[in-house]
């Protein structure tokens, strides 16, 4: 089994990923739904919350974790993968793809890279790696948008949804950028309103490459599923238990069919 987490209903949109990539495996996915979102809490209480989502899934005895959550991440993956034997795949913002795609439009001026995330992530120190990792320091801007968070939890993907980002978006002079990097997992859900707002720029998020990254790790470790020997299944846990609401969960996995 594999246990995915996120502090809502975000990580379902890397579940659906990983799903395309593994699919002959049986599924745990965690939303903290009675702590979302994280980006107003302290540190230590997501390190609380995280805690106790991870001995959930040691119970279970999954085979790996997937940290479907940017903000958990950047609080909790050193700290975890210190303590932890099983692996732990953890999703972040995908700016390398942005600047390799930035780099690949030949004979035009580098532009900059708009990184949309929560405000725990922008400020973290992992993500400052992450940018002077790719020298990227000059060309990446950050937005924080923690309401994101709060709609898609609310299902507003509507009209409440487009004026927050247009905005938002309002803010900044547009034209001196090439991509968007949707770095929270809850902001995927809005990818066809950034595309209708800012239609001349790329937008990228980290769902591809995390689901790919999961799938060589567990190649290499010979942990994928052989077809046929244990059904695939998806069960949805909130914050240890499972889950009462399971309309609402299937609600969010139509709107991802949707996107792709
Ligand atoms: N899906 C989480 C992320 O990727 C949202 C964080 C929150 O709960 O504020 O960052």
């Amino acid at each position: 089994m594999i246990g995915v987490f996120d502090s809502g209903i975000g990580g379902l949109t890397l579940l659906q990923e990983i799903i395309r990539h593994l699919p002959n495996e049986q599924y745990c996915y965690y939303a903290d739904t009675e702590n979302v979102p994280y980006s107003t809490k302290s540190e230590e209480q997501i390190k609380e919350y995280v805690e106790n989502a991870v001995n959930y899934f040691l119970q279970r005895k999954v085979k790996t974790i997937v940290l479907a959550c940017n903000t958990a991440t950047n609080v909790c993956i050193e700290d975890l993968r210190s303590r932890l034997s099983i692996p732990i795949i953890a999703i972040q913002p995908a700016v390398k793809v942005a600047v390799d795609n930035d780099k690949s439009v030949i004979n035009s001026q580098r532009k900059n890279i708009l990184v949309c995330a929560t405000p725990i992530t922008l400020r973290s120190v992992r993500f400052q790696r992450l940018v002077d990792s790719l020298n990227a320091d000059k060309i990446v801007e950050r937005m924080a948008l923690p309401e994101l968070v709060k709609l898609a939890e609310k299902e507003e993907f509507g009209r409440l949804a487009e004026e927050y980002i247009s905005n938002t978006l309002q803010q900044i002079d547009i034209s001196k950028f090439s991509s968007i990097v949707l770095g929270c997992t809850h902001f995927t859900y809005f990818e066809p309103l950034f595309y209708q707002l800012a239609p001349q720029l790329s937008i990228f998020d980290g769902n591809e490459g995390t689901a790919r990254h999961l799938k060589n790790i567990l190649s290499k470790l010979n942990l994928i599923s052989i077809k046929g020997k244990i059904p695939f299944s998806v069960e949805y846990i909130e914050s240890g238990k499972p889950t009462q609401n399971l309309e609402r969960f299937q609600r969010y996995i139509a709107r991802i069919e949707q996107l792709n």
